[in-house]
Order: structure tokens, then sequence, then C-alpha cells
């Protein structure tokens, strides 16, 4: 069974996921992603911008900046709102979500929650702004005080205008982008499910406002669909509406899509019926008309917004649960991801069956050939045993060997992870076969 343990100790071996600064001792809940990590995470933004940008006639890029004017946020209403309800312990010195109390453990006492212990002395709550706060200029004080983004979605509302006049587009149509934020979350813990800093793939659809409930349904179901058709299992996602007094202060409807997480069932994305809320309120904080005027029929209107909200980091953490694999392949135990091809971090692995007679030299021909194509890797050390494993563990679909048989009549074998079968292919073949494989229809 998979456990969080095992993609925290894979990712790490294998160089997905590393603890940042950890030659310091580490920093609480902040990760780096290594070679095949940013591999995975580009792959998976890849597919989200092919699925709401390239493949769409409706909808447009945009990537605003971090640090925002501080009425942004005013605006928005996260100044005011974003916030937890935090209490200090008396005894330990430690602060916990009141509302999450029965998730952690006291640090004194582990078998108990925090307050429940003999020591515990727990503060009433106060709320806490996870907003991350820095200071623009030479001088700090409170004028140069501005706040690293907590969501990507505020730059979009900003620039509503200047993306309606320039890319002659209307409503219906959305704004995507995708990019860093930050929150200064209290409870983190789960890997990199909830961090501090993490980035998020969000797009803001911008709809007449008799037409949001029909687009909020219709982004509920392609939001489902692009994760199963990502390899994701339909068994471990579900919508779940969220609860009126779960609602967050600018949305009026929300579902999340929820995976089937280790821990348990757990928000993956969320989608929401947003309103009016976000242009209305940067009308009225910075003064300008944000509305559209339809000249052909003289309508002028504020449009409602759906948002579907994902995050890169907690997309591939459930691409990497569900890809996990343990089986057995001739009485030795394996490891494998089977992740699809199109997200896999390498597509193709080039390995000679034994460093002479001429395989490395074919090998890498075979390698230079499929490089432009594909993401190849050229292996030539260690038994071919332990080559493929290494391969099978970065979720590789398609390993290629030169053996003596490829020197006599240019054909190598092609080893699929899943079915584990080998097909004698014509190095000249050798592409085509692939992105079939790659295109799903090998
Ligand atoms: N603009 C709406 C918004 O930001 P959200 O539900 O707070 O909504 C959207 O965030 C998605 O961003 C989440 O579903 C999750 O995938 C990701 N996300 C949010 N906070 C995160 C955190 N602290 N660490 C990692 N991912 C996070």
């Amino acid at each position: 069974m998979v456990t969080m343990d095992k993609i925290v100790a894979l990712t790490k071996r294998r160089g997905f996921v590393f603890p940042t600064s950890e030659i310091y001792g580490g920093l609480g809940s902040t990760y780096d992603y290594g070679p095949y990590g940013v591999a995975l995470r580009r792959n998976i933004k890849d597919a989200w911008w092919h699925a709401m940008v390239i493949s769409r006639d409706d909808i447009v890029g945009l990537d605003s900046a971090i640090l925002q004017h501080p009425r942004t946020w005013e605006a928005s209403g996260h100044l005011e709102s974003f916030t937890d309800p935090l209490v200090d312990c008396r005894a330990c010195g430690q602060r916990f979500r009141a509302d999450q109390l029965e998730d952690v453990q006291c640090p004194q006492k582990p078998s108990v929650h925090p307050g429940e212990g003999p020591n515990c002395d727990l503060t009433e709550a106060r709320q806490f702004n996870l907003m991350l706060e820095t200071s623009l200029g030479p001088v700090r004080d409170a004028g140069s005080i501005v706040y690293l983004r907590p969501e990507t979605a505020q730059g979009i509302f900003a620039n509503f205008k200047n993306v309606l006049q320039t890319s002659r587009r209307k409503p219906p149509f959305g704004i995507a982008q995708i990019g860093k934020s930050f929150r200064n979350e209290i409870t983190t813990k789960q890997f990199i499910f909830r961090t501090r800093e993490f980035e998020q793939m969000e797009m803001e659809f911008f709809v007449p406002p008799d037409q949001a409930e029909e687009w909020f349904l219709y982004w509920l179901d392609e939001r489902m669909r692009w994760y199963v058709d990502l390899g994701l299992s339909q068994d471990h996602l579900r919508l779940r509406p969220h609860e009126p007094d779960e609602l967050s202060h600018y949305s009026s409807g929300t579902s999340d899509i929820e995976y089937l997480f280790p821990t348990g069932w757990q928000e993956l994305e969320g989608i929401a019926n947003r309103g009016d809320y976000d242009l209305r309120q940067h009308a009225q904080y910075s003064g300008e008309k944000l509305e559209y005027f339809d000249q052909a029929t003289g309508e002028r209107y504020v449009p409602h917004v759906i948002e579907p909200a994902a995050g890169v980091d907690r997309a591939m953490l459930a691409f990497l649960v569900d890809a996990y694999d343990e089986d057995e392949q001739e009485g030795e135990k394996r490891t494998v991801l089977r992740l699809h091809p199109r997200l896999a971090p390498i597509k193709v692995a080039v390995l000679p069956l034994v460093r002479r007679d001429g395989q490395p030299e074919l090998a890498h021909e075979v390698h230079d050939a499929l490089r432009p194509l594909m993401a190849s890797e050229y292996d030539e050390g260690g038994s071919i045993g332990r080559r493929y494993r290494r391969q099978d563990e970065i979720g590789t679909p398609w390993a290629v060997t030169i053996d003596h048989e490829s020197l006599e009549n240019r054909t190598v074998t092609v080893r699929d992870r899943d079915s584990l079968a080998q097909d004698r292919v014509a190095i000249d073949g050798l592409p085509e076969f692939l992105q079939r494989g790659l295109a799903g229809t090998g």
C-alpha cells in the first residue's frame, strides 16, 4: 500500500523533491524540486496550459507580478478576511490552528491533542493573517509594506481591462495564469500538500451573469476529466460541494475536486462561482470601470467569474501517489511509478546491454536521434536489471536496449514499463513507434 513515507523516500532517493536548505537543517515546510521533479512539474503545467489555453479559442494567458499594489489586498478582502484562528499554548510555547486541534499532537504529550495534556494552557483564539509581508525600497516603514501574493487570481482581475482591450475577446472568455503564491500556513506537515511557497494554476472565466451556473457546471466536468485523462483513477476522485459556512468570503458557490491521498480525502482543486465580487471590489477601490460593453446590443454589465483553481504541488503529489506501485518481477520486488507517459519526466531510456563491442556508440546514435523529439536518457552504468529498475522508479514508460543483434540488423528491443513486453523494433522506425505510444495509439 502506498504511504506518504514511501512517496517522501522515493522522491528524495530519485531526485524529485528535496527539503529546502537541507545543509542548514531545513526550512519549515519548504521544498526544492530536483531534476526529475522539475521535469514532472513542467509536464503537469504544460498539460494544464495546453488544455486551458492552447487548445481553446476562449482563454488567453497572463503572467502578472508576485508583488502587487497593497490596495489589491484591501479590495480583494484578503487583508481583512484571509485569516486562520490561532491559539498559543503558554506551557509549550507552540501555536496551533484553533479549528484543527484534532489533527495535531500535543508536543509535550503526543498521545493527546493540544489542550488535552495535564500542562496545556491554551489562549483564546485570535485571527492571524496568512499573507507574507515584505517591503519595497530602501526605507522600511509602514508605507513600504507589500505582500507576496497569496493567490494568482488577483493579478488577473487587476488586468481584466487590459486583456479585454487587447485580446479582442468578449464574455464568455477566460484568463489563465500559472505562478507562485505564498501563504504563512500554520498547519503544514503533509509533505508538498500544504506548503508556504507553492505554485498555482488558476483560470478566471468571465461570463454574462445569467450564464454563471451553466459555466460553473461545465468547469466542474472539464476539470475532473483533465485529471482522469492524465491517469488519476476515477475511484480516487470525487466532487464535494462546500457547505455554506465553509465558503470563502468571495464565493457564492464552490465545489472541491477531492483526491484520496494516503492521509484521506482532501482538496486537490477548488472550482468557485465568484459572482461579480472581484471586479466590483477592484472597480470600487481603483475607480476604474471594470465592466463589459456589448456594442452590438448596447448592453453593459459586470461579468461574473467562474474560477477553477489548482495547485501544481498538490497535483504532483496526487499523480505520484496514484502512479506508485510495487510488484514482483522474477522473484524480486520492484517499485514502479505508472505515470501517464505525457507526465513522465523521461519518456525513453536508451541502454547498451554491455559497455563494449560498439554498443555504446550505437546507443548514443539512437539517443541523439530521439532527444529532439522527447526526453531521452542514456545510461550505461550497472547491470541491465538495475538500470531497468531505476527507470521504473522514475516512471520512464519505455526502455530501449541495444544488444549484439542491434549491430547486426539495426533493431533494438523496446521494454514497456507496465506490461514488461519486449518488442523488437527497427531503429529507423523507433521514433514513430514511441511517438505513437506517447499519443496513446501505440
Ligand atoms: N484563487 C482561489 C484560491 O486560491 P484555494 O482553494 O485557496 O483557492 C487553490 O487554492 C488551490 O491551490 C488548492 O486547491 C491547492 O491545490 C492549491 N493550494 C492552496 N494553498 C496551498 C498550499 N498552502 N500549499 C500547496 N498548495 C496549495
